[in-house]
């Protein structure tokens, strides 16, 4: 069930918290309380939810035979068995990277249908264009199709936010190439409504707390 699920759930009077029916979705509860939905025992949230502030020279996969991957830059106390990344950046892309074992949250955040957008910082060799920011808008056409609208704010000269609301490979590279334009830093800083945090330094990794999870899904 999906976060928004749940607390609709919540709100109805579905769950009940050692009998009791709890209508306040920020009820706190403890390992020993039991929680019914719908009169069936449910068990405590089992996944893991991690942010990872990318560096280069990472790939986005769970092994691979030479190259380093993402996954070896989470700690111990962190890790498990079938953690992998949400979503890919290059190898060369640095940022915000989701690493969780929930294949329903990754999904949730992955599919272009559920239009969860996904925000890069990006620098170009040349400078950007009006015409870059209009054809972005309109949905720039790629060798596999035409690719969603997409955002273009103005930041330097050479620089600017792009928010996409799908993942096709090398995206926001091809979507460059077709203007000539060469993407010299790529760096993703949001996803949903929730941005990299400031704190967190390049290669370091640590757990997401709920409400950073509800953004996440939020703010699509
Ligand atoms: N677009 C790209 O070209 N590369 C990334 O890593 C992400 C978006």
């Amino acid at each position: 069930m999906s976060r928004k699920d749940a607390k609709i759930a919540v709100s109805h009077g579905k769950v009940t918290v050692n009998g009791a029916v709890v209508k306040l979705s920020d009820h706190k509860v403890s390992e020993s309380d039991e929680i019914l939905l719908d009169g069936n025992k449910i068990s405590k949230n089992k996944h893991i939810y991690i942010v990872l502030n990318k560096p280069q020279g990472y790939v986005s996969a769970t092994e691979d035979e030479s190259q380093h991957t993402v996954l070896e830059l989470v700690p111990p106390e962190l890790f498990r068995k079938g953690l992998f990344p949400a979503g890919r950046l290059d190898k060369d892309t640095t940022g915000l990277m989701i690493i969780t074992d929930d294949g329903d949250f990754a999904h949730r955040i992955l599919s272009p249908k559920k239009h969860v957008k996904k925000s890069y910082a990006v620098t170009l060799d040349i400078p950007v264009t009006a015409e870059m920011k209009e054809a972005f808008e309109k949905g720039v056409a790629l060798s596999d199709g035409v690719c969603k609208p997409a955002g273009l704010a103005f930041g330097g000269k050479y620089d600017c936010t792009v928010t996409l609301f799908e993942g096709r490979y090398h995206q926001i590279k091809r979507m460059f190439g077709c203007f000539g334009a060469k993407v010299t830093a790529l760096k993703r800083i949001s996803i949903g409504g929730f941005s990299l945090p400031e704190n967190l330094p390049e290669g370091q990794c640590r757990e997401l707390d709920e409400s950073e999870l509800d953004l996440i899904e939020k703010d699509r």
